[in-house]
Order: C-alpha cells, then sequence, then structure tokens
C-alpha cells in the first residue's frame, strides 16, 4: 500500500500545565518540558518526509493569563529560541513565525528574528512557530494588507481568490493535511482557521510533554487510513 504521508502537520500543543499539576510542580516546569520535546519531537517529524510543522506555541488570548505565566512563557522563548540555534540547524530546519509584533517585547521579538535569520537557509523542512497568534486576527491582517495592495495598485481586487488569499496570509504555507491536539480537548482554540479548512483530525489525551515520537507515528499511521473527499465522491 503506497504510504501517505501528511506534508503540512499542525500541532496544538496543549497540557503542559496538567502535566505539571499531576506531578506536584509549578506550571512553569510543564512549559519548560514541553519545549524540550518540542525540540526532540520536531527533529523525528523531519525525518518522516512531512515538510511542514506548524505550532501553536502562545495566542493571542494567552495573554488573559497571570502575569507570572506569561512572563515564565516569554523568557522561555528569549532563552529557548537563542539557545537552540544550533540544534534546529543541525536538524537542517528552517524556523519561521506567524503572529503579530504587538504586545511582544523587543526582546522577544528580537529573539524570533535573529532565530528565522540563523536558519533561514536550511532546506530540510519549515517549522512554522504561531506566537502571539490568532486564527481570525490572521484573516482580519490578511485582509488589510490585500486592501493595502489594492489601493496601491499592486493587485486588481478582481484578482484575489481564495489562492491569493492564502499565499497573503502571514507565510505563504499549503493548506493543513493533519491536526493534531493533545491533551483531550476537541477544539480549534483560534488555530489556523483559513488553512484547517479541509484538514484531517487526530485528537489524544497525551499531554504534550509526553507526546514523542511513538505517539506522533500513530498520528501518522491514523492519518494514513483516512478517506479525504474535499466535498467530492472520490478518494483523493
Ligand atoms: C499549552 O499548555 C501551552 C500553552 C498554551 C502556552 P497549557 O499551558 O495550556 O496547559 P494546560 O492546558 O493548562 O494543561
Ligand atoms: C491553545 O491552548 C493555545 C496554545 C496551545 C498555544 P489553550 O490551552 O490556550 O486553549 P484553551 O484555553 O484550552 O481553549
Ligand atoms: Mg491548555
Amino acid at each position: 500500500m503506497e504510504e501517505k504521508i501528511p506534508k503540512h502537520v499542525a500541532i496544538i500543543l496543549d497540557g503542559n500545565g496538567r502535566w505539571a499539576t499531576k506531578r506536584g510542580l509549578k506550571r512553569s516546569e510543564g512549559h519548560k518540558a514541553g519545549f524540550e520535546n518540542l525540540k526532540k519531537l520536531t527533529k523525528h517529524i523531519m525525518t518522516t518526509g512531512v515538510e511542514i510543522l506548524s505550532i501553536y506555541a502562545f495566542s493571542t488570548e494567552n495573554f488573559k493569563r497571570d502575569k507570572e505565566e506569561v512572563d515564565y512563557l516569554m523568557n522561555l522563548f528569549i532563552h529557548g529560541f537563542k539557545s537552540s540555534i544550533k540544534e534546529f540547524n543541525s536538524y537542517g530546519v528552517k524556523v519561521i513565525f506567524s503572529g503579530g509584533r504587538e504586545p511582544l517585547s523587543n526582546l522577544v521579538w528580537e529573539s524570533m528574528k535573529e532565530l528565522e535569520n540563523s536558519t533561514k537557509d536550511n532546506t530540510k523542512g519549515i517549522l512554522n512557530i504561531c506566537l502571539n497568534y490568532g486564527g481570525r486576527k490572521e484573516i482580519v491582517d490578511t485582509t488589510k494588507k490585500l486592501i493595502e495592495k489594492v489601493i496601491n495598485k499592486e493587485i486588481n481586487i478582481e484578482d484575489i481568490n481564495e489562492e491569493v488569499f492564502r499565499k497573503n496570509l502571514y507565510n505563504d504555507l499549503p493548506p493543513i493535511d493533519l491536526l493534531i491536539r493533545t491533551s483531550g480537548e476537541y477544539r480549534i482554540s483560534n488555530f489556523m482557521l483559513y488553512n484547517l479548512a479541509y484538514s484531517e483530525m487526530y485528537f489524544t489525551d497525551t499531554l504534550f510533554p509526553d507526546f514523542n515520537s511513538e505517539e506522533f507515528d500513530k498520528a501518522l499511521y491514523d492519518y494514513s487510513k483516512r478517506d479525504r473527499r474535499f466535498g467530492g465522491n472520490k478518494k483523493q
């Protein structure tokens, strides 16, 4: 049987807090373990034939959390991104970010730009980190971007179609083939709304810090048995 490997996989990495609480640890320990797991998982995923991995690291709504937790996460991003440049380069992965600038601090923003710049020539795969990301906001921002292009006569209004819209999102990425959410929650939580339109969904109770290579391979196997029809009546 021909193996079906998804080109673009997206993960809503959830359950870091519960993973820590279950062990009597602070929620921040769960975020630390989640970040370490993300690196290991990225290494593995880049060997499976998956070309693009989008991960939900921090939503626009996550700013509603206690200041202590938000501060911890921001520091984890600053130090974690800096210290993992070498590692991401060794996997051959190009890191890009999706999300807005405000209200991130300069230090967070600079660490994101540094990671992007330092990995930009890698060709083995793409890791798209969604940070300060909201799916509705992305659609609104893209609409504004296209209106500006029309005003500046860079594009004609008649030429805007679904594909042009997709290419003008924060990053020009193909639609998502497989969405995974860990921790037993069954919702999208404002993740990549536009590119998720026809994705296959995979939900697991495993908390993200425990979602290892074997768990990921189970999701790939599940995906390989799915029958994607895209609204038609034939297998695609
Ligand atoms: C996911 O883990 C990471 C982020 C949202 C930053 P959570 O922090 O949401 O963990 P739970 O859902 O509270 O267990
Ligand atoms: C979604 O997880 C956001 C990220 C994984 C970054 P949340 O834990 O914030 O989502 P809800 O609040 O359970 O919907
Ligand atoms: Mg959560």
